[in-house]
């Protein structure tokens, strides 16, 4: 980047999304269905990435890549950032982050006033999980497959406050979705203060109904945590339709966003009595921005958050949904069929889109990915639990279905020799 160049230049380059935003206009009345399986549109969206040239990345749900016009954004700041950093980048590029809240709360529903940047669905998460008062006897409840870190905050607070973490148990797959709102329902005690909910379980890519979830946890008086780290990007919703009180997300999974990007939407009137992680001034005790009182941190992350906004809005929430299920259905259907394959989770809409794992009572999950990688150059990451293993896959709006095809066909191969 030029030395001179303004910062709206940079920020809001035309370059940045070019590409979605033509695409946009030329499929504009093309319903998300029907645009899943039209590939000229979805190699436009391809062409957005650089991809590995060896390796065929079937794992965008630990981490997804961005696409170039937010990666290069990120880098611009960086180093625009550099030349002088205590002027530059606080004083230039960190008011940039109102920018990214107001875009965010308006693509997903929300007063601007509830949400916050944070660096991951574990900061924003954790943020809300530490900030209730509990005391000893209090009981949180949600489910052994919600993620590790999340649980272990909790099991801290057991071991330091006395509080008490029930974990209920489901089988996979799941049949019937409404069954796991009664699942809580029959676990809620007259000790029970936080039902902690995922809006997709990241073993198996399970959709939970979260907004009945949320519903019940009001009804109950008890304080509702959505897990939105799987979700947010990927499965179309609106915060007011959810009416949760606290959500955690990760922006570098399903937006693509820099690594290092989250996000926390608190509901406006929790945010005066909810404590901060890292303490912030009484005067802020109803500011949403007091969750963001974290010390010098990099602007340029956060803030190329809007070049990722642009391009995941110039798609669309429900052709990226949709497109992102087409190519899951595409190998999960395929490779259902495999002798002693079992995909753990239901593939309509409203149970699973765009990850799902894969069990083979043949092959152990972290030799096949093992197999998967050494010899046919295609990364997937093993899920092994006590109650179920088996192989997570995760495409993106990037991979092609010949991509897909090529995977089910090394997975047939390797079956083969099981
Ligand atoms: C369900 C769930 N919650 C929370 C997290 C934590 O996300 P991060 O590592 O981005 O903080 C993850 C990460 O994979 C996750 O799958």
């Amino acid at each position: 980047m030029p030395t001179e160049v303004s910062r709206r230049d940079f920020l809001f380059g035309a370059e940045a999304v070019a590409i979605a935003a033509v695409l946009n206009r030329a499929y504009a009345n093309v319903l998300p269905e029907k645009l899943a399986g039209d590939e000229d549109y979805w190699k436009q969206i391809r062409s957005a990435y650089v991809r590995d040239p060896k390796i065929l990345n079937l794992n965008n749900g630990g981490v997804a890549p961005a696409p170039t016009a937010v990666l290069e954004a990120q880098i611009e700041a960086i180093r625009y950032s550099n030349q002088l950093p205590a002027y530059r980048m606080w004083h230039d590029l960190e008011p940039n982050i109102e920018d990214v809240r107001k875009k965010l709360a308006h693509m997903w529903g929300a007063d601007p006033e509830c949400i916050a940047i944070t660096r991951n669905a574990s900061e924003s998460l954790q943020i809300a999980q530490f900030g209730i008062d509990l005391q000893p006897g209090d009981e949180v409840l949600t489910t052994s497959q919600d993620y590790p870190r999340m649980i272990t905050t909790w099991q801290q607070r057991e071991r330091r406050e006395k509080i008490v973490l029930k974990q209920v148990d489901f089988a996979v797959p799941v049949k019937n979705p409404a069954d796991l709102v009664a699942l809580y329902e029959q676990a809620i005690t007259p000790r029970t203060r936080v039902i902690h909910v995922s809006q997709v379980i990241f073993m198996t890519g399970q959709m939970f109904p979260i907004k009945e979830i949320c519903a019940l946890a009001r009804a109950k008086g008890i304080v509702s945590i959505v897990d939105g780290a799987h979700a947010f990007a990927h499965v179309p919703f609106q915060f007011s339709d959810i009416d949760c009180d606290f959500y955690g997300a990760s922006l570098h999974k399903w937006l693509s966003a820099p690594i290092g990007t989250g996000l926390l939407y608190v509901r406006k009137d929790r945010i005066e009595k909810h404590w901060a992680l890292m303490a912030a001034p009484e005067s802020m005790d109803k500011n949403i921005r007091k969750y963001e009182e974290i010390g010098t941190h990099p602007a340029a992350m956060h803030n190329a958050t809007l070049q990722a906004l642009e391009f995941h809005e110039q798609i669309g929430a429900e052709r990226k949904f949709a497109r992102l299920r087409y190519l899951k259905n595409r190998w999960a259907e395929r490779l259902g069929k495999v002798p002693g394959a079992q995909v753990l989770v239901g593939l309509d809409a409203n149970e699973s889109g765009a990850f799902a794992t894969i069990h083979f009572d043949t092959m152990e999950p972290r030799k096949l990915c093992d197999a998967l990688l050494n010899n046919y150059n295609i990364f997937v990451t093993p899920i092994v639990a006590p109650f179920l293993n088996g192989i997570r896959v995760s495409a993106n709006v990037y991979t092609s279905p010949e991509e897909i095809d090529q995977f089910c066909t090394a997975v047939e191969a390797i079956s083969t020799r099981a």
